[in-house]
């Protein structure tokens, strides 16, 4: 079932797609859209565009694109009624209860029963920790120096020695084994049966930004290996998606977060008062944490560990961090290991202060490159150098390019205007975009090679021209009519597009709605985003838009001509197409005012 038309409609006018997508993208108005870095694709100039009159937004990037409703889909990977839920919801539109499919009401069953069992697990390890089974793992996290306020707060709990002591709890409380093992929580042999995964650890419970446990670390209270034994990842646990302690630190209010390594690492930072710290679960940073930490600021402090793993595993976040278009900062640690450490010899204040002069993330980069060049060596010296001009080039914005130039030429004495020379030949050695072009986008089709596109092409430019300008229709009307429009696809989008014109309706963000799958809504956002060459001269808007039409005509009629099996009607029909197709060439265009 679907819900109805008007609803839906409710819901997308409730929910405008500035505000929508503006919670999620930094949106700057440029003319009548407003431009952002697209959140589909990593990229470092904004090529992702949201048109309040439109209420659309496409990406000239990767083509994705559609309505409010699509980009909510897209990205919460949600299904077409999940997104209309949400968005209902956002914006306190009430929906009729809803009859889901066997199979998305068994997925959703599913998943709730895996949550609750996450959560039944996680309240028996804290009840362990605070009980006698847990005497040890308690005096462990206390000489780790946290306060039992800490404790509470992060739900730490406690694994006891017993390999099955969780499942039979959670078998007493309905959990089937095949629950308990797709939730990670135990694993099945066929000599033992059911074993629990954590045994005799200090457990830290994995949460999501909704404070919902989706899985656990488990450290080990000795020297043992390995030192944390992490969930792997489940129907619910997805790593690359989460990150430890974000449920707090996305409300801290500062402008910025913080990036640990560990779970301790967090722990630690919180109770001295650093909210806004959050770690990657056990893996290293992906982009998908990054473009999540983007939904709330765009400035990330690392606070790696000081020791070789770490500066490699935070050079490696600086890099995706630049690519997800945020701004990168290193704190310096030592002699400390890691934050933890550090707040536990020096304190707050002393971590404040670190925060104060974090590195920038480019000379972090080029400071440890130093170290492999021995710099009173000319050769080498020269090397140093070259390799600093490549990396200028990772700055598409001249302005910030050229004040890194001259902050790293102050610092290892180098000539300017030399410098300068370099990274201008490298831009044209690499063909990189050092200027700052607005927006690489896709060639427009004239010569590309599908033949279709090519025929599509120009059908998308009138589309996107009638839904710039719908005055425009009572003069195409004339000639052409949606049977004239090749694909189905934008046939089925000119139908409705005519239907709404001879009302005096425009409303494309309506049409996104008559398909259900995302591919669909990205495809009729393209068809209403097709660059229009600029062109204020009426005599040549008019020269244009006749060009146009003649070619779809065109199209249109040697598609029907060449259709195989042709019937006396059909060429009938081609001999009065060709007639009309005369008569159109010598009309020119006129354009009201
Ligand atoms: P660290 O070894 O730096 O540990 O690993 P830590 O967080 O400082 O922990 P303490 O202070 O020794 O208790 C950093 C992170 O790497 C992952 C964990 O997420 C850990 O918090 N890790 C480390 C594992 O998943 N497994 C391991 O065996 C070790
Ligand atoms: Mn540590």
């Amino acid at each position: 079932m679907r819900y109805p038309e008007e609803l839906i409609e409710e819901v997308r006018l409730k929910n405008d797609i500035v505000d929508v997508i503006g919670s999620y993208v930094k949106l700057q108005r440029k003319g009548a859209s407003y431009f952002g870095l697209c959140p589909f694709h990593s990229e470092k100039s904004p090529s992702f565009s949201v048109s309040p009159a439109k209420q659309m937004y496409y990406c000239f990037g990767c083509g994705a694109g559609g309505n409010v409703i699509s980009f909510i889909m897209n990205y919460e990977n949600f299904s077409f009624q999940e997104a209309v839920k949400y968005l209902a919801d956002r914006a306190g539109v009430k929906l009729p209860e809803i009859e889901y499919s066997k199979e998305a009401k068994e997925k959703e069953a599913k998943r709730e029963k895996l949550l609750e069992a996450n959560r039944e697990a996680a309240k028996y390890f804290y009840y362990q920790l605070r009980n006698k089974p847990g005497e040890e793992g308690m005096k462990y996290l206390k000489g780790r120096g946290l306060t039992d306020e800490t404790i509470d707060k992060f739900g730490l709990g406690f694994s006891c020695m017993m390999s099955n002591d969780l499942v039979k709890y959670l078998e007493s409380r309905g959990f089937s084994d095949e629950i308990i093992k797709d939730a990670a929580l135990a694993t099945f042999n066929e000599k033992y049966g059911m074993s629990d995964l954590f045994w005799n650890r200090v457990m830290y419970p994995i949460q999501d930004i909704n404070h919902r446990v989706i899985g656990f670390g488990g450290r080990v209270m000795s020297d043992a290996k390995p030192k944390y034994l992490n969930s792997p990842e489940s129907m619910i646990f997805d790593k690359s998606r989460n990150l430890y302690g974000l449920n707090f630190a996305r409300t801290s209010r500062k402008n910025h977060f913080i990036l640990c390594e560990g779970y301790m690492d967090v722990i630690a930072m919180h109770q001295a008062g650093f909210n806004e710290a959050v770690a990657s679960l056990g893996t290293a940073f992906t982009s998908g944490q990054a473009n999540i930490l983007r939904r709330y600021t765009d400035s990330v402090y690392l606070a790696y560990d000081s020791d070789g793993a770490g500066v490699k595993a935070a050079l490696r976040a600086i890099g995706i961090l630049r690519d997800c278009g945020m701004i990168g900062k290193v704190i310096n640690l030592k002699p400390y290991k890691d934050p933890d450490e550090f707040i536990k010899n020096l304190g707050a204040e002393a971590f404040q202060e670190r925060i104060d002069n974090a590195e920038n993330s480019f000379f972090f980069e080029i400071r440890q490159l130093e170290d492999g060049y021995n710099l009173k060596d000319p050769d080498d010296r020269t090397k140093f150098i070259k390799e600093i001009g490549m990396r200028l080039m990772n700055f598409p914005d001249e302005i910030e390019r050229e004040n890194y130039m001259a902050a790293v030429c102050d610092k290892y004495n180098i000539g300017y205007e030399s410098l300068k020379k370099l990274v201008a030949a490298n831009a044209m050695k690499t063909g990189a975009g050092m200027e700052v072009r607005p927006i690489e986008r896709p060639k427009s089709g004239i010569h590309s090679k599908d033949p279709d596109e090519n025929t599509k092409k120009v059908q998308r430019l009138l589309l996107t021209w009638l839904s710039d300008e719908p005055k425009i229709y009572r003069l195409i009307k004339k000639y052409i009519s949606p049977e004239d429009f090749t694909d189905e696809l934008y046939e089925k989008v000119a139908v409705k597009l005519f239907e709404d014109l001879e009302q005096g309706i425009m409303n494309p963000a309506k049409i996104v709605d008559m398909f259900e799958d995302d591919e669909e809504h990205a495809k009729v956002a393209a068809i209403f985003n097709t660059e229009l060459v600029e062109v204020t001269e009426k005599t040549e808007r008019e020269k244009a838009l006749h060009d146009l039409v003649f070619n779809i005509k065109k199209n249109s009629c040697e598609a029907a001509a060449s259709k195989p099996n042709q019937t006396m009607e059909d060429m009938m029909k081609d001999i009065e197409n060709k007639k009309a197709l005369e008569q159109l060439k010598k009309t020119p265009f006129k354009l009201d005012d």
